[in-house]
């Protein structure tokens, strides 16, 4: 099985509480994988660890094969590996496309340098959420479903290989949900291998190969889509208590 990223008991522990304890998982090439848990099971924690933002307590992460401990977040971006924040803050003053911008000069292999280039692709990313028409305005501007199709742009302004998504389609309609939907298939079909977390269940249905749960820092079911949905102790840990 070819795996972009693979996880092997990572742990995070804050003073006395294990946030993640023990998770081991692999995100296959071109796949999304599916995350959920309720809040506070550890889900950005784990993303944290992936990204670099957190340095593990104990455990190790393969990106495309090689061992990625010690590596600062900003050479993992470099890497590849893209991510979105659960709370967006856009450069305040700054225009979309500038917002943007700033992800392609500090992407992947090094980012581009020119910024000219660096312009245009910000654009065909802005395009491809479908903020094409929005470039001109400040950021700090946009409303909430449109700041999430910032996020998204500026996460793939960076060509990342795996995008880490966590949360984007939090606060939105379900008609936004269904265009956020449809954001994250484009995605995946130029290539990008995706790890999505996320509350809403018809879009972990719709989008995810494959699931795995998060229950208080551990994981406690993985498997095919319909069948962990249904599983009785992720019907018990969580989908019991979900509103939608
Ligand atoms: N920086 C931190 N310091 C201390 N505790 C933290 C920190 N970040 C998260 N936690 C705790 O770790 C647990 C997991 O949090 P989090 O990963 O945000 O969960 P989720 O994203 O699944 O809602 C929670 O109990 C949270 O309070
Ligand atoms: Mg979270």
């Amino acid at each position: 099985m070819d795996a972009i990223l693979e996880a092997r008991g990572l742990t995070k522990r804050f003073h006395g509480l294990v946030a993640v304890n023990g998770v081991s998982f692999q995100l296959r090439r071109g796949e999304i994988l599916g995350l959920i848990g309720p809040n506070g099971a550890g889900k950005t924690t784990l993303v944290n660890m992936v990204s670099g933002t957190l340095a593990p307590t104990a455990g190790d992460l393969l990106f495309e094969g090689r061992s990625v401990r010690g590596v600062p977040a900003y050479r993992r971006a470099h890497l590849g590996i893209g991510r979105t924040f659960q709370v967006m803050k856009p450069f305040p003053g700054m225009s979309v496309l500038e917002n943007v911008a700033v992800g392609a000069l500090f992407g992947a292999n090094g980012g581009e340098r020119n910024l000219e280039r660096a312009r245009a692709w910000a654009r065909a990313c802005l395009e491809s959420v479908g903020l094409g028409k929005r470039i001109a305005q400040r950021a700090d501007a946009l409303g909430g479903p449109d700041r999430k199709r910032l996020e998204l742009a500026r996460a793939l302004a960076m060509k990342p290989r795996l995008l880490l998504l966590d949360e984007v389609m939090a606060g939105l309609n379900h008609v936004e949900i269904e265009e956020v939907i449809e954001d994250i298939r484009r995605v995946r079909a130029q290539g990008i291998s995706i790890l999505v977390i996320e509350h809403v269940m018809k879009a972990i249905k719709s989008l995810s190969d494959r699931v795995f749960v998060l229950h208080h820092g551990e994981k406690i079911v993985e498997g095919g889509t319909a069948e962990v949905l249904s599983d009785p102790r992720v019907v018990e840990a969580y989908l019991g208590r979900q509103r939608r």
